[in-house]
């Protein structure tokens, strides 16, 4: 079951029982999105004029969505891997806490169809990609990385040196990986296949974050 809940910063996420794990943070999921896969994310990439970026968890869209928004001047191709897409019924709830200016961008990408390249704008491209992170074909390179599985804790099958060496080596030279998890294992898996990690502050309620590149 999925249920809608709002966050400490008045914005809504939602909680999936078969999970039991929320998809943002309850400190604040827009909170969250921003600081961890904007400011420390996009914001660094802001020298590429084309940019690809990779992101593992659709969910409910809200990352595509602040990408988008924050998209005017750079070219985006935006792949997503999701295994369970929400039904349209949750997708609409969750367009309804949105800002009313985002409203009509929101149901532009949760209409996109999945497994084809779709056309948001005339510099935003999104391919949402209906896999498992486990067996996804990424037929591309990428600039940025957002990690957006569920937590190590809950799904430690989604953060596995098999999903990551792939991942690594559709990195471009340069290109950065944004998590909010902190969790030692994984971020010594990534040391491992070659990234160089940094640990950054995390969000609201989140001691750490990391951040890894490939030199
Ligand atoms: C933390 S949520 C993603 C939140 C999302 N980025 C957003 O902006 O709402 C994690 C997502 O991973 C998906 N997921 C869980 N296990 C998966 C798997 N093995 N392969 C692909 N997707 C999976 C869940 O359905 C969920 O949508």
């Amino acid at each position: 079951m999925i249920k809608i809940t709002k966050t400490n910063d008045g914005s809504y996420t939602l909680y999936s029982s078969h999970h039991d794990e929320l998809y943002h943070s309850k400190h604040g999921a827009r909170t969250e999105s921003e600081y961890v896969f904007i400011k420390n994310g996009l914001k660094k990439c802001h020298h590429y004029k084309e940019i690809s970026i990779l992101e593992l968890g659709f969910g409910t869209g809200l990352n595509s969505l602040l990408t988008y928004l924050e998209s005017k001047h750079q070219t985006i191709l935006y792949t997503s891997i999701e295994a369970y897409p929400l039904p349209n019924t949750t997708h609409n709830q969750y367009l309804e806490t949105l800002p009313k200016k985002e409203q009509n961008s929101y149901q532009s990408i949760i209409k996109a169809p999945w497994d084809k390249h779709h056309d948001i704008s005339t510099n935003f491209t999104l391919h949402k990609q209906k896999s498992l992170f486990q067996t996804m074909k990424l037929t591309t390179t990428y600039d940025l990385v957002y990690a957006d599985a569920f937590s190590p804790r809950k799904q430690p099958e989604c953060w596995t040196t098999d999903i990551y060496k792939k991942i690594y080596n559709h990195m471009n030279p340069n290109a950065i990986l944004i998590t909010y998890c902190s969790q030692g294992l994984f971020k010594r898996m990534l040391s491992k296949l070659g990234l160089t990690v940094q640990t950054l502050p995390g969000p609201p309620g989140k001691r750490e974050m990391t951040l890894a590149t490939k030199r």
